[in-house]
């Protein structure tokens, strides 16, 4: 059989099954067969406001009508990145940030890493470059995120990777205490998501993050949370760190920052590495993307953000997460699975020992809901934040029946 031309991410080269999807509206798809699906992943984790949005849609056209794109580097700028980036700097969960466009999550990683570094060079400290990250994490699959992840089988054979990180057991502060007395003087950052997302959803322990916070404090390192998938409303705060009492020096964010309408990620750039950047009038910032301040990206963003504010959407990450937990918790009572970890708007369900997390969302599938198996044999749920309660039922039901017939085959 002929295959198609199109190579799919994170997918087997020789896959030619495909559910085509044609169209959407809130939290619902249908594919070109007419099948009804709840999109209980948001897509990918960043479809906050749901699909079908006349009105992104409409202002991203009028953009592209008037101007479609126009680079930033050196001395070109456009007003919605302009505006874009004074409405992040209000909502960013530390003072005086500024903000540093990319277009992806992988791209805001790989920034804040150079920044991080960046940010000792600038004050005669090249040397202190090692970046330190957790089990699990998943940052991206550019090689600085690829490095920093915590996914085994996502580093194998791509290397050499990058040189000074360090990928710490996740939730062992003791770990982090005794690096960082080993080689403190060395870390410029760490890296942390503030729930643990694609690796499995998995929340922190209590205290955890604050007790980082205050590690890199003692040592003079920065923390860089990668707020790319809890930013924008996902556990409840407009960020992850908020949420858990944190405040990071770089920030990465991408998904519900546009909910993916067009592609755009970036970094809060908070004081202590902007008073670096700013100190030198001679130096030039030699880092940036073609599409950085893209006017037609930044133009959905800001639509997204408004429908975000207007429609008060982060308030409903904790009805979700309510509705889902208790739904999902019955199911591990019930011995149906094996745990659930979450927070806000984002779950995952471990399956019990023997139970495939790709046969349930098959048949899940089947039964006209889309979640996502990822590490661990988990079934993970991330919701547009917009669903209705008669699809959230829909969701927990159908996952009911799929854990029930995977343990009675
Ligand atoms: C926490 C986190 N960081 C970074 C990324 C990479 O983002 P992208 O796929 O947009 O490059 C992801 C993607 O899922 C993510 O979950």
């Amino acid at each position: 059989m002929a295959r198609s031309a199109f190579l799919h991410p994170f997918t087997r080269p020789t896959a030619s099954d495909f559910v085509d999807i044609t169209r959407g509206e809130g939290a619902v798809v249908w594919d070109s067969e007419g099948n009804r699906y709840v999109d209980a992943m948001a897509s990918l984790w960043y479809c906050q406001v749901g699909h079908g949005r006349h009105e992104i849609a409409d202002a991203v056209a009028a953009q592209m009508r008037t101007l479609e794109a126009f680079h930033t580097f050196e001395m070109f700028t456009n007003d919605p990145a302009e505006q874009l980036c004074e409405r992040l700097a209000a909502l960013a969960p530390m003072p005086d940030a500024r903000v540093f466009l990319t277009c992806s999550g992988s791209e805001a990683v790989d920034t804040a890493i150079k920044f991080a570094r960046l940010h000792f060079a600038w004050q005669g400290r090249p040397e202190r470059r090692i970046v330190v990250a957790r089990d699990r994490a998943y940052h991206g699959v550019t090689y600085g995120g690829t490095s920093a992840q915590g996914i085994p089988p996502n580093k194998e054979n791509w290397g050499p990777l990058l040189e000074d990180v360090v990928v710490l057991d996740a939730d062992d502060p003791i770990a982090m205490k005794d690096l960082f007395a080993d080689r403190g003087e060395r870390i410029a950052a760490v890296i942390t998501e503030p729930v643990q997302g694609a690796g499995g959803v998995y929340p922190p322990p209590e205290g955890y993050l604050r007790g980082l916070r205050e590690l890199c404090d003692e040592h003079g390192a920065l923390l860089i949370a990668d707020e790319v998938v809890c930013g924008f409303g996902r556990l409840g705060s407009w960020w992850g760190s908020q949420h858990y009492g944190v405040e990071p020096d770089l920030v990465t964010f991408a998904k519900g920052a546009s909910s993916g309408y067009l592609p755009l990620g970036g970094v809060l750039v908070g004081a202590a590495v902007r008073e670096v950047f700013e100190a030198d009038d001679t130096r030039v910032l030699r880092h940036g993307f073609t599409y950085s301040g893209h006017p037609s990206a930044c133009t959905a963003a800001l639509v997204n953000l408004d429908i975000l504010e207007c429609e008060d959407l982060p308030a409903r990450a904790s009805w979700i997460g309510e509705r889902l937990f208790g739904a999902l918790h019955d199911l591990v009572a019930e011995g149906l699975a094996a745990e659930v970890r979450g927070e806000g708007g984002v779950w995952g369900l471990g399956m019990n020992e023997g139970v495939s997390a790709v046969a349930v969302r098959d048949e899940m599938l089947r039964n006209g809901v889309i979640p996502r198996p990822i590490a661990d044999h988990t079934v993970a749920f991330c919701p547009p934040l917009v669903i209705d309660e008669a699809d959230l039922d829909h969701v927990v039901s159908v996952t009911r029946s799929a854990v029930e017939s995977a343990a009675d085959p």
